[in-house]
């Protein structure tokens, strides 16, 4: 790559295109929600969208680290990241952003692909799998029976609730998976008694987990910009 390509290059990987005035919306407090990749389809009409791509409803074009880190500390309550976090390498950077932008007890809602979702694999730019303990890693879990590591790390935030989504592109086995998955999210013992012994049996589509940002007291790293 010659000098001038490569510094075009460059340019365009560091830009950040606010097209609503979404910075000064969350300065002014006007709007209390983000969507991180939120792609074509954003969820949420009043949250500010973040992609990298720039589809109608994306309201900040760029990497989600960088629209992240110029955005205020503590200026929302609620942040969404839908079929996004799998296409995200490095998780505790991207998580310990989302929490410094969160109010504290602030809402982080997840959706992913459970690792036994068969289309998983398929996709290129997927690069993270999740099961049901994933965020266990990560945060505050008093839901599971079931321990693990957290690697030296505080928790910065707690997990609230996690789900396991059955369903298919194919109209009636989406109604059967639908139907039959309801059962394994009766309580949390069923919950792990399917991911310990029917994950790969009957896989499971999608997991949706909410999870509420810890107050700097009970855990929230104190190396904040704020
Ligand atoms: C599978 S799509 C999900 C779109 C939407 N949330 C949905 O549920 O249909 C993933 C989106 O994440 C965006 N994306 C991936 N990596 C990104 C990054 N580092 N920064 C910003 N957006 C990113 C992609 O451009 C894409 O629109």
């Amino acid at each position: 790559m010659d000098r001038a390509c490569w510094q075009q290059s460059r340019c365009s990987y560091m830009s950040l295109t606010d097209k609503s005035r979404a910075i000064e919306r969350l300065h002014q407090g006007q709007c209390t929600a983000l969507e991180l990749g939120c792609g074509p389809r954003k969820r949420h009409a009043g949250a500010i969208g973040i992609d990298r791509l720039d589809y109608v409803g994306v309201d900040l074009v760029g990497d989600v680290l960088e629209a992240l880190r110029s955005l205020p500390s503590a200026c929302v309550q609620s942040v969404y990241a839908y079929h996004f976090f799998e296409h995200v390498a490095d998780l505790p950077p991207l998580l310990e952003e989302v929490a410094r932008v969160l109010r504290p007890n602030g809402c982080l809602d997840v959706e992913v692909p459970h690792f036994a979702n068969p289309y998983f694999y398929s996709d290129p730019t997927h690069v993270k799998f999740f099961g049901l303990y994933t965020f266990s890693y990560l945060s505050k879990d008093d839901l599971f029976h079931r321990r693990v590591p957290q690697y030296g790390r505080r928790p910065i935030f707690e997990l609230v609730d996690v789900r396991l989504d059955f369903d298919s592109p194919f109209l009636l086995r989406g109604m059967v998976k639908r139907a039959l998955g309801s059962l394994f999210n009766l309580t949390r013992w069923l919950q792990e008694f399917y991911e310990e012994n029917l994950c790969y049996v009957f896989p499971c589509y999608q997991l949706h987990f909410s999870l509420r940002c810890l107050p700097l007291e009970d855990g929230r790293l104190m190396n904040r910009s704020d």
